[in-house]
Formats: structure tokens, sequence, C-alpha cells
């Protein structure tokens, strides 16, 4: 293949997106909309990206440091032609230049793919639509070549008629892009250099041009309001849970699934409605999760249950654990097997060792807890003395009776048993009974106070 150099058009301001933030920027399943296309056009491994961007400052090339691409500024934005132009100075004569939209964010590999196939020459990509208002038509000749692309301002009412319409996508030969760009005029309706209009100067060269479809309708739609942005968001949420059905994951219901990333899943996984999966979530065989669970960046091992509202970031989970209800592992929290974490216990940067339980209203930061341990209701670790944090550690087969406090830092010995409601400051032995509690008293004959007599 030829050596690809890619442009990514992202100067526009989104008015219609009523919104400070580049319209770029956005997000659609919880990344850039320019991201997504990045991802794409890295993925086809280019000699040179470059991003063409425009209104919100520097926004846009900061958001995007992490990519090896090389980022234009386009003032004032006089068109897509002279986006493209901007881009020119950054590329190389040799191979091909494909031009890419930030706004257009589910282009698929595949199909840019297939446009790289497509022949020498210059490469639309094009689609049919039923309703082709506001697109630039493609204009063929009897025997079906391309002619030309008309705006769809500068089109003649039969011009208008035609469905096949250009989605701005294309690839072209870069030496004679360049010669093209510099021959743009903007004597059109819009007053705007036109990238559309080196399709007219490539078949006046005798230059063949091809038009390649996408596999999907959803892969050009582009994004100017919040309205087209959350269409496009269920759109792809349908293709996300199509492709998780196919693999045999059961969804309670497909139209109630966000995946916000990447969810790898294992055989006979059961997903609840309301779940939203964020950055790179792997489920593994039998794992059932729990209706509006939020799981974000985590690895679920096999056979583990998560119950309804449960919220995960960040963390590990053993196999055969029971998590939830409502249960909140934060970052760094790793779960050994058979653990349980039961109803508003919070875990935070803390290792749970095998068959470990907290099931009750908990609070674990900066622990380490060995295997058979149970932590009694109502038990916290201080782990924060309001400048510092210490770990609490606490061995194999301890009893943490409920309502304990445990001052870290501080140890529990192996076999130890605190005594329900203790402050523990100082290590516990191991297999002893420690309490830090005064004694019960009874007073006799004692009497509530009563209302005085105004
Ligand atoms: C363009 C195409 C049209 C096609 C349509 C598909 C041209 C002249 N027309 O029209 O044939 O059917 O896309 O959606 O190319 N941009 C810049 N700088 C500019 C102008 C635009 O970066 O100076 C960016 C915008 O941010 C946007 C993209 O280019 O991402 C398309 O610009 P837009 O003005 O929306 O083009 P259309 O009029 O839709
Ligand atoms: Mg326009």
């Amino acid at each position: 293949m030829k050596p690809l150099q890619i442009v990514i058009l992202a100067a526009g301001k989104g008015t219609r997106m009523y919104s400070e933030k580049p319209k770029v920027l956005h997000a659609l399943a919880g990344k850039p909309l320019v991201q997504h296309v990045l991802d794409c056009a890295v993925a086809l491994q280019p000699q040179q990206v470059c991003v063409v961007y425009g209104h919100g400052g520097e926004a846009v090339p900061q958001a995007m440091r992490q990519y090896p691409a090389q980022f234009v500024v386009q003032e004032p934005q006089l068109g897509t032609g002279h986006a493209v132009q901007q881009a020119m100075p950054q590329l190389a004569d040799t191979g091909q230049v494909m031009v890419l939209y930030g706004d257009v964010p589910l282009i698929q590999h595949s199909t840019l793919h297939r446009m790289q196939q497509a022949g020498d020459g210059l490469v639309l990509l094009t689609v049919n639509l039923a309703n082709p208002t506001g697109y630039g038509r493609i204009v063929r000749n009897g025997q079906g070549d391309v002619l030309g692309i008309v705006e769809e301002k500068d089109a003649s009412p039969e011009q208008r008629e035609i469905c096949e319409v250009h989605t701005g996508i294309l690839l072209a030969p870069a030496k004679q892009l360049r010669e093209w760009l510099n021959k743009l005029r903007n004597d059109n309706a819009q007053g705007e250099y036109y990238l559309t209009d080196v399709v007219g100067m490539a078949v006046q060269q005798g230059v063949t041009v091809h038009t390649v479809q996408p596999a999907h309708e959803w892969e050009i739609h582009g994004i100017n309001s919040k309205a087209q942005l959350a269409v496009l968001e269920r759109t792809w949420q349908q293709v996300e849970a199509a492709r998780l059905l196919a693999l045999g994951v059961t969804l309670a219901d497909p139209a109630r699934l966000d995946v916000r990333g990447k969810l790898k899943c294992g055989q006979d996984v059961e997903i609840d409605v309301g779940c939203i999966f964020e950055g790179e979530v792997s489920l593994g065989n039998n794992v059932q999760v729990g209706a509006y669970s939020v799981i974000r960046n985590a690895v679920i091992a096999d056979g583990t249950i998560i119950a309804p509202y449960s919220s995960i970031d960040s963390s590990e989970v053993g196999a055969n654990c029971r998590i939830g209800p409502y249960a909140r592992l934060r970052p760094g929290s790793k779960l050994h097997d058979e653990v349980h974490i039961g109803n508003f216990v919070e875990v935070k940067n803390s290792e749970i060792a095998l068959g470990s339980k907290a099931n009750h209203l908990s609070y674990i930061g900066d622990s380490t807890v060995g295997s058979r341990v149970n932590i009694g209701a109502g038990t916290i670790t201080c782990n924060y003395d309001g400048a510092n944090k210490y770990r609490t550690i606490i061995e194999d087969d301890a009893f943490i009776g409920s309502d304990t406090q445990l001052v870290a830092p501080v140890t529990v010995g192996k076999g130890a048993t605190i005594g329900a409601g203790s402050t523990i400051t100082k290590d516990a032995p191991a297999g002893e009974l420690t309490l830090s509690r005064s004694k019960q008293i009874t007073i006799a004959g004692w009497k509530r106070p009563q209302k005085g007599k105004k």
C-alpha cells in the first residue's frame, strides 16, 4: 500500500452546540469526538497525522497531546479546502492524503481500509441518503463516472434530487492534491474554499475518481448539535449491545446499557439494566452485574456476583466474590477470591485476601487484610490524621467486632478478636481478645429529665 498521511479537520466552531468547549471535544461513548477519529487514523499506521484546529484556542491540541500528531491552526476558517491547505506544508508529496472530519466520530477502520484499496486516483466516500438535504451531491455522467461534487447551496433543483452524497471523507494523491488546492477559488454561494472542488479538477486532468460506500450509514454521521450527539450516542450503544449479544452475553435490555470504552466479557455473563462500563473492563465467565452498577477500569474474575447499585473503580476483583448491593470499590482495591463486600461498604487502596468478609457499613482504606477475616458491621479504618495516611494490617483469621475503629498505623494479629465498639490505637496481639471499652454500668433508680413547668 502507498504511504499514507492523514488530515483531520477540526477547526469548526460548532455554534449549534451552544458550548464554550470546541465541538470536537464533546464526548461520545465517553471519549472526545476527535479522539475517536484519531484512534481510527492511528490504526491505519500513517506516516503522518495532522489535526487542523481553530476555535477554542489551544484546547484541542492540549486535550490530544498524547497522540503522535501535528497540530496546525486555521485562523480564520475559510472553508474545508482552506483547512486542508493549512496542513499541506506539514505533508510530503509522496503517497496519498486522507481527509477525515473531527466531528464524524464513528468512521470505521474497515471502511477507510477499503478506500485505500480502491485504486489509483481520487477516492471519495459517498453514501445514498433518503434525505440528502445539506450535503454535497455526487454528479455523474451517463456512464456513471463521477464529474464533480456540487454543494447544496450551489446546486440546481435537478442536482438537489441526487441522493448520492459526499461524506466529506476522501483520499487523494499528495502531489496532485497540493496542485489542486493551490488552484481553489471561493467564488461560490458561501464564499468558501471548497475542498470538494478538487474533484472537478481531477476529472478535468483525466484522473480517475473512485467511490467507496461505508458499511454502515452511522459511520458518516456528523455532529452539529447536542440532539445529533445524543442520537449518535444511542446508535453506538446499540452497536455495542449487538456486539455483546452476538458474543453470548445476556443483556436484560440492550437499550439500557452504556459502554464508554472497551468491555470484554467471558462466557455466560449477565448484565442487568442501567449498567455503565467505562475505560477498560473485563468480566470473567459467569459474572453477573446487577442493575445500575458503574464499573470503570476493572477486572472481575469468574463467578463473581455484583449486586445492584455498586460502584467499582480501578480495582481488581477475584473469582466467586459477592459485591454489593451498594458497595463502593475505589481505586487500588484488590480483592482475592471469595471475598464478600456488602452494602454501604467502601474499600480504597486495600488488598483483601481469600474468603474475607465486610458485609455492612464499613470503610476499609489503605489496608492489608488477610484470609478468612470477618469485619463486623460499622468497622472503619482511621487511615488519615488530617495530614498523612497510614496503613492498617489485619492478619489471617482475625475477627473484628462491630463498630470498631482501627486507628492506623495499627496491626491486628493472626486469629485475634477485637471486641465490638473498640477504638484500637495499639497493635492487637495474635490469638487474643482485645477490646477498649468502658465497662457497662447501671445506675439504679435513675430518672429521665422532665420538662419544666412554665
Ligand atoms: C462538507 C462538504 C460536503 C459534504 C459534507 C459532509 C465541502 C465544501 N463540503 O460540507 O460536500 O457533503 O461536508 O458533512 O467540503 N472545517 C474546518 N475549517 C473550515 C471549514 C470546515 O476545519 O474552514 C471543518 C468543520 O469543523 C467540519 C468539517 O470541516 O468538521 C466540515 O465542515 P462543514 O462546514 O460542516 O462542511 P459542510 O458544509 O457540511
Ligand atoms: Mg459549511
